[in-house]
């Protein structure tokens, strides 16, 4: 058997594990979700989720995972098939646990790559002018057309998502430890300052008004939870947020030393993830939204979905304040490190596919893999409709499907 890596440290390991979750999910798709359904009244059946399908499934994901990466296995294919004596249909089952995680990375690096962008365009004084009004249609409406320009693709888009495949590319090259680890150990503890920092900011903005906007989307619509939908969206939620169902997790605890206490390891990553969810995640773009344009403005936002809070309403909201260029490059920056911690997990499964499985040498190994990714990500940036299609399918069923076969083979 070849010898695999393991993380080097405990805390390496549970940053590493942190930002496997952490991404997107928890500081866009959380808050609309949150604005959209219920507020406050959401949080009931999105803790239901947590306890009663998240947190074990984040168990089982670590537990199985650690089980055949001692074995030398690393990717749904190899896991499931060492836990079945390496039966075909166990392999070819399996196998979804690596198709899901690459096919939502496909769309997910695009959109970590107009974080990167605007981020950069940020520091540069690139970004439109803010327009002083309290008139959020007429605030975004610079913002809307550089983001529909920009998102064309244009051709600096297309720059920037060579720049982040590329980024992506080296991390994975170093590997496990020097890359991945490294990685999550700068990463995560600056993205728990720059998500402190403007949590601060978003919610003492016109004297305060951000706070109101946090009670506002917390108070509890009670009515709402006799919606199917709403549970549906919670769990929904769950699974994308701690990265369930997609094997992305198993994959990362297939490094883990066969001693490591894998259920620490779970709840803290867990742990770590909701408090950047419903602690941070809460704190920023919809109080922000909210103190500059209203309460009225924000279940507007909310149901417009997730670019339109982050990409939009977001620098309209954070250019119009002093410093505004930097306000407005740390938040991109943020989300940049949160979804590009997020991207190295969704890839590794493949690469760890070709690895353990086809015993191919890591540079081989990697570079099919962003190949293949880098392939996916040029589709979702010139076919329209592609990152729809993708989150739908893979983002928002496939990976409930897959958590239940977890679940049964369990
Ligand atoms: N768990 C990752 C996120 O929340 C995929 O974005």
């Amino acid at each position: 058997m070849r010898k695999r890596e393991q993380w080097a440290s405990k805390v390496g390991l549970i940053f590493a594990a942190a930002g496997n979750a952490i991404g997107l999910g928890n500081l866009l798709r959380f808050p609309s979700k949150v604005a959209l359904y219920g507020g406050g009244a959401f949080m009931v059946p999105y803790f239901v989720a947590l306890f009663l399908l998240g947190l074990p499934l984040m168990v089982l994901e670590w537990v199985i995972g650690r089980y055949a990466g001692a074995k030398g296995h690393g990717s749904m294919t190899g896991i499931m098939g060492s836990l079945f004596h390496h039966a075909n249909w166990a392999r070819v089952l399996g196998s979804l646990g690596v198709a899901i995680p690459f096919l939502i990375v496909c769309y997910y690096i695009y959109i970590e790559s107009w974080t990167l962008g605007f981020a950069v365009l940020s520091l540069f004084g690139q970004m439109p002018k803010p327009v002083s009004t309290q008139d959020p249609k007429v605030a975004m409406e610079p913002y809307v057309s550089f983001f529909r320009e920009y998102t064309e693709p244009s051709v600096l888009a297309v720059l920037f998502l060579v720049i982040t495949l590329l980024v992506n590319w080296y991390i994975l090259q170093r590997g496990v430890v020097k890359g991945i680890e490294l990685t999550a150990k700068v990463g995560i503890p600056a993205l728990l300052l720059m998500g402190v920092f403007l949590m601060v900011v978003s919610l003492s903005i016109r004297g305060g008004k951000g706070l109101e906007g946090l009670l506002y989307i917390y108070t509890p619509d009670f009515s709402k939870l006799g919606d199917p939908q709403v549970w549906l969206e919670a769990s929904g939620q769950i699974f994308f947020t701690l990265s369930l169902g997609m094997g992305a997790i198993a994959t990362y605890a297939s490094y883990v030393k066969y001693r490591e206490d894998v259920l620490k390891s779970a709840f803290w990553t867990a742990g770590i993830n909701e408090f950047v969810e419903v602690v941070i995640g809460a704190s920023i773009a919809i109080p922000a939204a909210f103190a500059m344009f209203g309460a009225m403005a924000v279940p507007e936002l909310a149901k417009e979905g997730t670019f339109r809070l982050g990409f939009m309403s977001m620098p309209a909201v954070l250019m119009a304040l002093p410093f505004g260029w930097l306000l407005s490059a740390v938040w991109f920056f943020l989300l940049f490190i949160a979804a590009l911690t997020s991207s190295l997990a969704l890839t590794q499964p493949l690469v760890s596919l070709f690895e353990d499985e086809m015993r191919w040498s890591h540079t081989k190994a990697v570079n099919v893999s962003m190949l293949m990714v880098s392939v996916g990500a040029f589709l979702s940036a010139f076919v329209p409709g592609f990152i729809d299609e993708l989150d739908f399918w893979a983002g928002t069923l496939m990976l409930v499907f897959f958590a239940l076969v977890e679940i049964i083979v369990f």
